[in-house]
Parts: C-alpha cells; sequence; structure tokens
C-alpha cells in the first residue's frame, strides 16, 4: 500500500535528509518510525501525503506514483490519509466541531451529515461531549484527541502520525497509543514516528529505524508488554478457570 524504492530527499544547501529508502507496508499494518532528531522521520512521512516530493527515487501509494499526481488531484490523495502532529494543530478560535470537520466542510458536505460524522469520529476517541468547546478549554490530551477525531473524520486508509506523544506525559502516551492500536485494529494502517523507544520496547510491531537518512534497520519487535496495550486483550472478559466450557468433541464423519 505504501512502497518506496532508493527515495532520496536533499534540501537546497543541505545534506541529504533520506538516502536511498526503500520499503513496503501492507494495507492493515501498524509500524513505528524511529531514529533520532535530524534522521529524516518527518520528512519521509511528508512525502506519503505529497507535502515534500523525492529528489530521485519512487513512492506509490495504493499503487499510485504520488510524484506524479497531478496538483488538482491531490485532495484525492488527501482524503485517503489523516495526519497526527506533535502540536495538534488544532484552531483555537474555532469549536472542537469545528476543528474536526474541516474536511468536510472544504468537500462541501451539507451540516447534518458533518454532525454525524463530527460525532462517530469524537465519540472514537471518548470526547463526543465536547463538540462545543474550544480548544484551549480541553487538557493536551484531549488535545490531541481532538486530532484524531480530525485525522480519522474521513475514514482514511492511512493514519500517519508524527512524534504524537511528544508533548504529552507517559500516562497520556499510553492513553493516545492505544487509540492508535485501536483505530489500527479496525483496518487502518498506521505509520507512528516517535524517538521514544521505551514506547516501542513495550508496544513491539514493526519498526523502521532511519539513521542520518538511511534506513539502518527495518524489524518486527515483540513488544515486552502487549496485554496492557492491546485493546483487544485489554477487553477481554477474565472467564475463571472452571467456568470454561470443555472444548466440543469434533462432529462425527457421516457417512456417504
Ligand atoms: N524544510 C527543510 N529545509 C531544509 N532542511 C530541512 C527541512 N526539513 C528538514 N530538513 C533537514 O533534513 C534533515 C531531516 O529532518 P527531519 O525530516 O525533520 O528529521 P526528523 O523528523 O527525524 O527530526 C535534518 O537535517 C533537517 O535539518
Ligand atoms: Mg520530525
Amino acid at each position: 500500500m505504501i512502497q518506496f524504492f532508493h527515495v532520496s530527499k536533499k534540501y537546497p544547501g543541505g545534506q541529504a535528509a533520506l538516502d536511498e529508502v526503500t520499503f513496503d507496508i501492507p494495507r492493515g499494518q501498524f509500524v513505528f518510525l524511529t531514529g533520532a532528531s535530524g534522521a529524516g522521520k518527518t520528512t519521509l512521512l511528508r512525502m506519503i501525503f505529497r507535502e515534500e516530493v523525492p529528489t530521485s527515487g519512487q513512492i506509490l501509494v495504493n499503487g499510485r506514483n504520488v510524484s506524479a499526481i497531478p496538483r488538482s488531484k491531490i485532495p484525492y490523495l488527501r482524503r485517503t490519509i489523516g495526519v497526527v502532529f506533535q502540536d495538534f494543530r488544532l484552531i483555537a478560535r474555532k469549536t472542537i466541531f469545528e476543528n474536526v470537520t474541516y474536511l468536510p466542510q472544504v468537500l462541501g458536505v451539507d451540516l447534518q451529515e458533518q454532525k454525524k460524522l463530527a460525532y462517530q469520529a469524537l465519540r472514537r476517541v471518548g470526547l463526543a461531549h465536547r463538540l462545543n468547546a474550544f480548544p484551549p478549554e480541553l487538557s493536551g490530551g484531549e488535545q490531541q484527541r481532538v486530532a484524531i477525531a480530525r485525522a480519522l473524520i474521513n475514514d482514511p486508509d492511512i493514519l500517519i502520525a508524527d512524534e504524537p506523544t511528544g508533548n504529552l506525559d507517559p500516562d497520556l502516551s499510553r492513553e493516545i497509543l492505544r487509540l492508535f492500536l485501536e483505530v489500527n485494529l479496525r483496518g487502518t494502517t498506521v505509520i507512528l514516528a516517535t524517538h521514544d523507544r521505551d514506547t516501542i520496547q513495550r508496544v513491539g510491531r514493526r519498526v523502521l529505524t532511519l539513521d542520518h537518512g538511511r534506513l539502518a534497520n527495518d524489524q518486527e519487535l515483540i513488544g515486552t508488554d502487549p496485554p496492557a496495550l492491546d485493546p483487544l486483550a485489554a477487553e477481554a472478559p477474565q472467564v475463571p478457570e472452571e467456568l470454561i466450557p470443555a472444548p466440543e468433541p469434533p462432529p462425527e464423519e457421516t457417512a456417504g
């Protein structure tokens, strides 16, 4: 679903921000993107939604060469990609409803439908009751949840998050991370940039590591802490062992 072939990026006057990066992210995967500050994480993410174009190499998103998309068609690409930033990027003087419905407004969706979409998206992040509040009235963690709702409102195929927990304390980071894992469980491909090795170790999943613009590592990690962060495990009821019925015997083969 997202394929990078020998992608390099040089900003004018700068060194290579990305250097011959090649990888393939299948639909539905959850991927951490990590590396020190300046390693190229933001550059890589911005290329997926065509905020930047590679200096050389090729990027395919859903089989389409992103660099070749005509300017007029870029909004169609962006409709399928939700993006969440470290600094939330909410508009302080607009309500939560107005913030999360930014994209449907631009797309000319009627108000009744906007309300439905906003309610659904905010319910997913547990903030449906704050539709009429303004961002400064919410905590940092709540503001980031609103930003996630805004990214989800169009039911994107891909959710990109650039250090979304960088401004939050560890408890809130866990909560936000859990939301991303839930979104992924419902089928959305998630790419989350973070330099928080602790979180990655706890959660596991696929980890792409950038080092000075090069893809230094592409590994599958088993998390040390899956039950606490795996929403399915968290929801599974604890049934005492004596109440679990014995497995049914296999059905008899019917002759004939
Ligand atoms: N718009 C830009 N213009 C010039 N250089 C940039 C720009 N954006 C990033 N860079 C440089 O590219 C490199 C990678 O930056 P970035 O992608 O932001 O890394 P990260 O997100 O991992 O911190 C850094 O050396 C940074 O200074
Ligand atoms: Mg960055």
